[in-house]
């Protein structure tokens, strides 16, 4: 067998967090599977360089890859050199918007050894499926210059029944080989009525191909709520693009931080490689001096193997990521000596 992925490292702390995922993928993988690797320049430094955010030609090669592993974007907060937005925009959200990344999976687990100010080992392991290609974030509105103080901005929600059927769709069927079998819709039906309310329906739709699957609502502000105060009633949530991108900020906050929230940029339907990132960014504060945890990156490597099909892999990664974790002193460690030591443990 062959896996054949492409690699965009990015910027800050992205190179230094890909570098030890793709250790740990080599050591995991070994001689079973053959390790293609293309490395992809992109993203804030890039665009200094070249002036080019996504090509159309490096999209079109990115295309051929079983997979991509994603590090991260973006400048320093402030550095007034890039324009605010244009590498989320162009870059980041164009990925998914042209390879069709509808399921955006972020999986929550507290690990034992994890010190979490709000929540028991145990009491956090859920996943959010957010959906990925539509919402506020579709791009859909504008602004009108009125003269001073009569300016109208617009961001218009983008609905359709086509996406979140196929989202809601996979978050029943994740939720249905999960032990649990719950699922969660959270959004805020009462006041945004209309998308709100399509999403009911087609949650009480394809509910019908589920029974074995239980499902609730909750509004999106009462969903912050439980996520601090009773984590435990979570098992799937499927939401909207923005309250997923809010829901799953806060949901790694309760679980271990950002240095261990993985995620995946999925493609169900296989038309295009799905796409595996931490959650975090490039962290500007610590970047080149090997402080940032790699976890979050060897964790979606995980989910990259368990996309393709390689679950014995996907699983040794996270085995030795728990022990890894558990096994924390507090002696800060080097990003290399932590993926050296995850790389060992699955070889
Ligand atoms: P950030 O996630 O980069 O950093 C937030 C805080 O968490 C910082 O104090 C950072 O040092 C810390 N942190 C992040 N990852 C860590 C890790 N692996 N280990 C230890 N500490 C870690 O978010 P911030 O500062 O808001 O954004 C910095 C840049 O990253 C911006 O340009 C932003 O647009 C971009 N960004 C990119 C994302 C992506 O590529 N998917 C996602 C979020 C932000
Ligand atoms: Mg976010």
């Amino acid at each position: 067998a062959r896996i054949d992925l492409a690699i965009i490292p990015g910027d800050g702390i992205g190179p230094e967090v890909t570098a030890e995922a793709v250790k740990v993928l080599s050591a995991v993988l070994a001689d079973e599977v053959e390790l293609a690797l293309t490395e992809y320049s992109l993203g804030a430094q890039h665009w200094l360089a070249t002036g080019e955010t996504l090509p159309e030609e490096t999209l079109t090669r990115l295309r051929a890859h079983d997979a991509i592993l994603f590090g991260a974007v973006g400048a320093a907060p402030g550095d007034k050199r890039i324009p605010s937005g244009l590498i989320e925009r162009e870059l980041l959200l164009k990925l998914r918007f042209e390879l069709d990344h509808y399921v955006n999976l972020r999986p929550s687990k507290l690990y034992p050894g994890v010190g979490s100010p709000l929540a028991a080992p145990g009491a956090v392991d859920f996943i959010v499926v957010r959906e990925g290609t539509e919402g506020p974030y579709a791009g859909n509105g504008g602004t009108l210059r009125g003269g001073t103080n009569h300016e109208i901005a617009t961001e218009v929600s983008l609905n359709t029944a086509h996406g979140v059927e196929r989202v809601v769709r996979d978050a029943f069927r994740r939720a249905s080989e999960r032990p649990r079998r719950k699922l969660t819709l959270v959004h805020k039906h009462n006041v945004l009525v209309f998308a709100g309310h399509l999403w009911k329906r087609t949650v009480e739709a394809v509910a019908l191909e589920f029974p074995e699957v239980t499902h609730d609502y909750l509004h999106v502000d009462a969903a912050t709520i439980f996520l601090v105060t009773d984590p435990s009633r979570f098992d799937v949530i499927v939401t909207d693009n923005l309250f997923g991108d809010i829901l799953t900020d806060l949901a790694a906050a309760i679980s271990g931080g950002i240095g261990l929230a993985a995620s995946g940029n999925l493609n169900m339907d296989r038309t295009a490689p799905s796409m595996f990132e931490p959650v975090h960014g490039s962290a500007p504060d610590i970047a080149g001096q090997q402080k940032a945890d790699p976890t979050a990156a060897i964790l979606s490597a995980a989910l990259l193997l368990r996309h393709l099909g390689q679950n014995a892999a996907a699983e040794r990664i996270e085995r030795a990521v728990e022990a890894d974790i558990a096994g924390r002193t507090g002696a800060p460690r080097t990003t290399s000596a932590v993926g050296d030591a995850i790389a060992a443990a699955v070889s």
